[in-house]
């Protein structure tokens, strides 16, 4: 049994489903369902006896304690976050109360359940921390991309508070000897990708025939990686990943925004071509975002030289599969910006308990 966090988000979701798809093992999801979390995206699980869905805050450590002792899970893959830089520029707070105190509040829960394992038990335990390449920084154009030593410069609310819970599991993992994991990995894009973020919100408005708003010049590099990919690197990391170590997970895809805008564009003039013109036409250029980092770029070497990961998916193949899963998936996207998933979840969350009530 493993204990996932922040299972029903955009990566969460994925991992919940891929990990289903390819294990027997049963997973506890604990999740707050925030505005980015959605029971939608888990809806093929719900009824999966393997699939343990339970609402609820990663600070609140008597709950996920209890949990803990309940349902001894050998390791805790940690993906609870607030996770939209916008969102941490207009309200740091919540980042800071779910990023740092959240993972502070379950690193004390891991480690008090920890203690209390056997030997063989505690040998086995990881607490694996899915953390972000934005926690170092910056990188200028002809910068050496980043490595695990590359030194710390958060530059947003949102990558301080990341760069903060990272710190924090190092240091659970020098001084207690919580045997901790932490994955530090670029811009994930696939199915379920919340509509607010670039590449999904390009697609969403491309198709309602918005706007597609580029901050400042569009020459901000990031470095894309197919969120299916990303959990094959948890997944591995997880099962051979040593203890106290860090490990940088990325795409090798650079590509400015301009560019990754420029190609859905081109995509979907393919795949659903509008009456007249191209969708490149709704393309439009707008105030920078504060403190926009540059460029962003992954080293992933030493995890295909320790535990033999590399992505599966390159951007153009990976891109394609996105825009097509969006078109295939319009009532999701229509449920989320309408906001009838949330009313969606309270209703077959409530359903839920009361079946897993009668199951057990
Ligand atoms: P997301 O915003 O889509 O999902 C976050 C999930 O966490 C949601 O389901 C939400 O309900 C849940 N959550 C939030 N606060 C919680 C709390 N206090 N208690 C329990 N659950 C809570 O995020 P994502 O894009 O899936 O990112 C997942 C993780 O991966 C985050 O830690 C993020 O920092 C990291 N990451 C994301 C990317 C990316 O490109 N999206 C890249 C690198 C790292
Ligand atoms: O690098 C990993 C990070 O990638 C993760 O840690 C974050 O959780 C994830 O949200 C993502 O952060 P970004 O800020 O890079 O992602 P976002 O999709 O918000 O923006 C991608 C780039 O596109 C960024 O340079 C800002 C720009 N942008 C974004 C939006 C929403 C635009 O130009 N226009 C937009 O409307």
């Amino acid at each position: 049994m493993v204990f996932i966090t922040g299972g029903a988000g955009f990566i969460g979701s994925n991992f919940v489903l891929n990990w289903l798809a390819q294990n027997d093992e049963p997973v506890i999801n604990f999740d707050k369902l925030t505005y980015a979390g959605n029971l939608n995206n888990l809806a093929s699980v719900m009824q999966d006896s393997r699939h343990v869905f339970v609402k609820g805050d990663i600070g609140d450590t008597v709950q996920v304690a209890t949990l803990f002792a309940k349902y001894k899970p050998r390791a805790v893959i940690h993906f609870a976050a607030e996770s939209h830089v916008d969102r941490s520029i207009h309200g740091p707070a919540t980042f800071v109360n779910t990023n740092i105190n959240g993972t502070f509040a379950l690193l004390e829960a891991a480690r008090g359940y920890w203690n209390s394992l056997s030997e063989t038990e505690r040998a086995i335990f990881r607490f694996l921390h899915v953390s972000t390449d934005e926690v170092y920084g910056s990188l200028g154009v002809n910068d050496a991309p980043f490595t695990e030593s590359s030194p710390y410069a958060p530059n947003s609310p949102y990558s301080a508070s990341k760069a903060a819970s990272d710190h924090l599991v190092r240091s659970y993992g020098r001084t207690y000897d919580l045997p901790t994991l932490t994955t530090n990995s670029s811009n994930n894009y696939g199915a379920y990708h919340f509509p607010e973020k670039l590449i999904p919100l390009v697609i969403a408005n491309a198709r309602a025939g918005k706007p597609l708003p580029i901050y400042g010049d569009g020459q901000q590099i990031r470095d894309w990686l197919y969120v299916n990919d990303h959990c094959a690197a948890i997944r591995r990391v997880l099962e051979a990943g040593r203890p106290g170590e860090v490990y940088n997970v990325g795409g090798c895809n650079e590509k400015t925004n301009l560019d990754v805008v420029c190609t859905l564009c081109d995509i979907l003039d393919q795949l659903d071509p509008k009456q007249a013109g191209s969708y490149r036409d709704q393309i439009i250029f707008v105030e920078d975002r504060p403190g926009h980092d540059r460029r962003y770029a992954v080293d992933a070497r030493k995890i295909e030289r320790e535990l033999g990961w590399r992505p599966m998916e390159n951007f153009y193949t990976g891109i394609r599969k996105t825009v097509q899963w969006y078109l295939n998936n319009e009532d999701w996207v229509r449920d989320v910006q309408s906001g009838a998933y949330l009313k969606w979840i309270e209703t077959n969350y409530n359903q839920y308990v009361s079946m897993r009530e009668v199951a057990n």
